[in-house]
């Protein structure tokens, strides 16, 4: 355990010392025809085309690493963060469902072609903004309803976003956990589809459809990294269903070395860390406002799949504060030398703000030596969302 904190800068580790390589779940999320489903269906989405991976030659030099790639998920469709994967693809195989299509055959145009059979569908939804964009974009896609609950303190501008698909969207004054609850409760007595990017006993095959659908980050990314196997992975958690979704991927490439895994949080809203902490094998919640400015990562209890994979698999639990967030947003909008400038949010830049605290900052060696950060790491980062607040992202990067 590392504990250190620089002014604002705070960083704590908790090295999880029985790591696996299988991270299976009681769900298989990685059956080869679901992988092949999954690519299929999004590149048939009008106006699909796969997000940029950035390769950062000249801050992988200055870190004194090999490689530093992140891919640039402010380009995802026209939604500026990653989160549509899951909901299109989940809501496509809700809608499969009814229409007794084969998941080989699913495309967006076999669907819409049958839109008259579930026009009436309303998918209900609990966000901090990104998912609640990403359902209200795909039920426009889809033609059918969407209504979007936010928790209290939510963002204006990502709530208008929302609105602006359609969708019939409302902040309440509950946190992030509870407006779930709202969410599950209300989908009980309208006869709704909750479409929840978390798990629980009982609600596990659609969290599990968009944990599929995030696989498409990392299918892209690995073809776009032309034969560069990553050595590390760092990935930001909210409820844990991308971080789980891309570590269990990664295993599934049994023929490869797992790369050390690194699970980051904020220091308000530390559910993993924690439940890894108790040391008790159980997912732990943690409750209150959780503050942080990592909208997308305020969220104070594991997704059940999410944990179960996690907990096997992640090396390493890190929590930060919001200074590591700002700091990775600045440095990603004011890249040096050729490098290409990333537009990445608070939630998006808090790895690239991580590594470069672990790699630059002395009080860190004990701890990059650890986590075996060396001169051949290869690290591969997911900048998940551009600035879905604009009026924050100029704040912290002007
Ligand atoms: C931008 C962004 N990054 C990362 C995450 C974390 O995803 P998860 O909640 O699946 O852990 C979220 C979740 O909403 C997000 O909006």
């Amino acid at each position: 355990m590392t504990k250190t904190s620089k002014k604002k800068a705070f960083i704590e580790c908790h090295l999880n010392t029985s790591v696996r390589s299988d991270c299976l779940s009681a769900i298989d999320l990685t059956a080869p025809e679901d992988v092949i489903a999954v690519t299929k269906f999004h590149q048939s989405i009008p106006g699909y085309s796969p997000t940029p991976l950035i390769r950062l030659p000249e801050l992988a030099k200055n870190l004194g690493v090999s490689e530093l790639l992140i891919k640039d998920e402010s380009q995802r469709f026209d939604l500026n963060a990653f989160k549509v994967l899951g909901a299109s693809y989940a809501m496509a195989r809700v809608i499969m469902a009814q229409l007794e299509l084969d998941r080989v055959e699913l495309s967006f145009d076999s669907i819409s072609s049958q839109a008259d059979s579930f026009r009436h569908l309303t998918f209900v939804t609990a966000t901090d903004g990104n998912h609640g964009r990403a359902v209200a974009w795909s039920a426009k896609k889809f033609g059918c309803n969407a209504v979007v609950y936010m928790p209290k303190g939510s963002s204006k501008t990502r709530l208008a976003a929302i609105q602006n698909y359609g969708a019939e969207a409302s902040i309440i004054e509950t946190n992030y956990d509870e407006t779930v609850l709202f969410a599950e409760k209300m989908a009980k007595e309208n006869a709704w589809i909750l479409l929840q990017d978390t798990s629980w006993q009982g609600y596990e095959t659609i969290p599990a459809y968009i944990m599929q659908g995030y696989f498409t980050l990392l299918t892209e990314a690995l073809n776009q990294a032309k034969g560069i196997w990553p050595t590390h992975v760092f990935v930001q958690a909210g409820v844990g269903s991308l971080a789980a979704s891309l570590l269990a991927f990664l295993c599934s490439f049994v023929e490869k070395a797992k790369p050390v895994f690194v699970l980051v949080e904020p220091i308000g809203a530390p559910c993993f860390f924690r439940s890894i902490q108790a040391g008790d094998g159980k997912p732990h919640s943690v409750h209150g406002d959780l503050k942080t400015i990592m909208a997308g990562l305020a969220c104070g209890k594991p997704s059940q799949t999410g944990w179960e994979i996690l907990k096997a698999g992640t090396d390493a639990f890190i929590i930060c504060s919001d200074e590591i967030a700002r700091r990775g947003m600045r440095i990603l909008g004011n890249p040096s030398g050729d490098d290409k400038r990333v537009i990445s949010g608070e939630s998006g830049a808090v790895t690239l703000g991580l590594v470069y605290e672990l790699l630059s900052n002395t009080k860190y060696r004990n701890l990059k030596d650890k986590l075996d950060l060396k001169r051949d790491t290869k690290i591969l980062l997911f900048s998940t969302e551009g600035d879905t607040d604009p009026e924050h992202y100029r704040k912290v990067v002007w």
